[in-house]
């Protein structure tokens, strides 16, 4: 049996950890997990605390690559590395690296909100789509707290349109900023928490992204999912689910069989198709 790989950004900890040890500890492989983080130190002790767990006999192999998503030169650099193992060479990409800043109102924590979550996830999947293979899994952990039914008709039927381009979405996004900056949020019917509209925008991009490859023949599956609320360093100590119960989405989505999952691009929630 040929090995799979599977990447998961910001694995050092929170959900994308968890996965990673869920991966490890129940898969029978042959298995490379990538795991990556923007901080080495970090990524490495998350490795080695896994590593440990690995079953005696275990064909899976733990792997670390440095990325900061949010850093142009690091997507370069982890491509470059990838590249090195073929084209293409990834099985499963899983794109969870994100950022809330709790309590903050200002614009520059708006900006570097949406820069993080939305844009760089874009660019990072971007450079990464040459490299994911003949019925390789993309998948983006978004939010619920992105959910359309929180903005106006009007935004929600630009967010929905069938004939959206990334190009429109990204002018979707930067609309949102500009209202920001002009103080015009609320007017406009704009949530006021940048978190939302940048989980909004990747929930989205999924969807647009699975129109623009249904013809590629490598038969991508592409999702967006909410894990729920969880308790992570993100979620706080005040959510109602365990790291183990916030991965059942992610777990899902990685390991079911293709044949049982046929709504490409969508939003799930609960392991089902939920409304984005
Ligand atoms: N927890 C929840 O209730 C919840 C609910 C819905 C969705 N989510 C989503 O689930 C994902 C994981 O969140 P979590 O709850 O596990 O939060 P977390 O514990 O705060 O983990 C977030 C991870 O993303 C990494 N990260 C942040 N910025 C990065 C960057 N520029 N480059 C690379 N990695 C970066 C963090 O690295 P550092 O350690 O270096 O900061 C960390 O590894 C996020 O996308 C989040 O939006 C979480």
């Amino acid at each position: 049996m040929s090995s799979k790989l599977i990447v998961v950004t910001g694995s050092n900890k929170g959900l994308g950890r968890a996965l990673v040890r869920k991966l490890v500890v129940e898969s029978k492989g042959p298995l490379t997990i990538y795991m990556t983080s923007r901080d080495s130190s970090k990524g490495m002790s998350a490795l080695q605390e896994i590593k440990s767990e690995l079953p005696t006999g275990s064909k899976v192999d733990l792997e670390f690559y440095p990325l900061d998503i949010t850093d142009k030169q690091s997507i370069h650099s982890f491509t470059k590395h990838m590249e090195k193992m073929g084209t293409p060479c990834i099985d499963v990409m899983v794109h969870n690296a994100g950022v809330y800043f709790k309590g903050a109102s200002d614009y520059a924590h708006a900006e570097k909100t949406i820069r993080c979550n939305y844009n760089s996830t874009i660019e990072l999947n971007d450079a990464i789509m040459p490299l994911i293979k003949s019925n390789g899994r993309v998948l983006f952990v978004s939010s619920m707290l992105g959910n359309l039914s929180q903005y106006p008709a009007s935004i929600r039927e630009e967010y929905l349109s069938e004939t959206l381009t990334v190009d429109q979405l990204n002018q979707l996004q930067e609309k949102f900023l500009t209202s920001f900056k002009e103080g015009t949020l609320k007017e406009k019917g704009y949530p006021s928490d940048s978190y939302n509209v940048s989980k909004t925008g990747v929930t989205t991009y999924c969807r647009i992204l699975a129109k623009m490859y249904k013809d590629d023949p490598r038969h991508i599956f592409f999702a967006a999912l909410h894990p729920g609320w969880v308790k992570t360093d993100m979620g706080g100590s005040e959510a109602p689910l365990s790291l183990e119960e916030g991965i059942q989405t992610q777990y899902y989505l990685v390991t079911e069989p293709l044949q049982n999952l046929k709504a490409n691009g969508l939003y799930y929630s609960n392991k089902a198709v939920a409304n984005p």
